[in-house]
């Protein structure tokens, strides 16, 4: 199959890499090209197997990834009518995440490689949740922009939330990160106090629609002179207020408070990182990982014009492969290729570079 110039990313190498990501209870294979134009994605999840031990169970999920990966790949492959002889690398999430879950996915990738002689490229999961922000089908007749640095990434998914000023590609400055629960963390939280389902960042969305967000004064922590962030005690604040009106028999407003905690979340969200642009001066913003999909979150950063801001496409926001692919192609272009001994790092945090165990 012949690349098409279309998608070409200025200054790299043309390349297709098959990206594969286990991480945590998402078995996901997908390819793309030149490290944004994407030409196939599946995602299994393992919610419904997990849904009875009321959170993920590392050794079920890790045995699951094992029965699912061979064909999660070989659907990724026939999507994109290819082969592994159209691939040019193999990108695979070596953390952060479950270890046992991380180890399927990063010795099938090795297998692969050595299998065709291709190169292993370990990726952050984190850095793929930021990649997703630039991927696009390929069939698009006009690619969207690509980034312009530097640019201020937020990362708001179910176990992180920071702040990260991004100076190159795969060029990062920590600001900040969240002291307690992750966003993605504080929505399901709030979903369990208020009786909805897991993932509670959707069902809280789903409330929402019809409740009033000025309802309830929920605290926002501002955490002035610093960019973490801290959402604990806005989770309590509404179990505070489930507590009253269970002691009062009363019916949960759960509407109002799915609201109420939503608009807290955002505002939060939004006020920190335009005050870090504004201070930087970043040229764009970036917002990712599963609380990107949120309607709210997509409102107030996409309907303002003071930066142009990236975010992923709604079924890129939740684990998949297609980030690993699209962050996995930069390290490939830049030539930080891993080798056959590459071991998992469960608890890698995004570094500047340097600070990376594989750079
Ligand atoms: N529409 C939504 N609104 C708010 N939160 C959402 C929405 N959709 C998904 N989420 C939240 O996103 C989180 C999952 O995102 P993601 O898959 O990026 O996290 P993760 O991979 O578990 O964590 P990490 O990437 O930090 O390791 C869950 O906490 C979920 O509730
Ligand atoms: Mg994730």
């Amino acid at each position: 199959m012949d690349k098409d110039n279309r998608h070409a990313t200025t200054s790299f190498p043309p390349a297709r890499i098959l990206g594969i990501e286990t991480s945590c209870d998402e078995t996901a294979a997908a390819i793309v090209e030149n490290g944004r134009a994407l030409l196939s994605s599946v995602v299994t999840s393992q919610i419904d197997l997990h849904a009875k031990y009321g959170g993920v169970f590392p050794e079920v999920a890790s045995r699951q990834h094992i029965l699912t990966i061979y064909g999660v790949v070989e659907q990724a492959l026939q999507q994109a009518h290819m082969s592994l002889k159209d691939i040019d690398a193999i990108a695979v999430t070596r953390g952060p995440g479950l270890a046992g879950s991380l180890v399927v996915g990063v010795n099938y990738a090795k297998g692969l490689a050595l299998a065709e002689g291709l190169p292993l490229i370990g990726v952050n999961h984190l850095e793929g949740h930021i990649y997703s922000a630039w991927v696009y089908p390929v069939d698009v007749v006009e690619p969207p922009p690509a980034p312009r640095f530097p640019l201020l990434a937020l990362l708001i998914s179910g176990g992180h939330s920071e702040l990260n000023l991004m100076y190159d590609h795969l060029t990062y400055e920590h600001l900040g990160a969240t002291l307690d629960d992750a966003a993605g963390e504080a929505f399901d939280k709030v979903a369990r106090l208020l009786g909805l389902p897991y993932p509670g960042g959707p069902a809280i969305q789903k409330a929402a629609i019809n409740g009033n967000p000025h309802a309830f004064n929920f605290p926002r922590a501002r955490l002035e002179g610093s960019w973490n962030f801290s959402f604990s005690g806005l989770k309590t604040a509404v179990l505070r207020v489930v507590r009253q009106f269970e002691a009062k028999k009363q019916e949960l407003p759960v509407e109002d408070l799915a609201a109420s905690f939503q608009a807290a979340v955002v505002d939060v969200l939004v006020t920190k990182t335009f005050q870090a642009a504004r201070k930087y001066k970043a040229k764009e913003i970036l917002v990712a990982g599963g609380v990107s999909a949120n309607r709210a979150v997509r409102t107030a950063f996409l309907e303002q014009n003071e930066f142009p801001v990236h975010i992923p496409a709604l079924s890129l926001c939740t684990d998949n492969a297609a980030m690993i692919a699209a962050a996995g192609y930069f390290r490939y272009a830049l030539g930080k290729h891993d080798s056959l001994d590459m071991d998992v790092l469960p608890t890698w945090p995004l570094l500047p570079i340097e600070g990376r165990g594989s750079a």
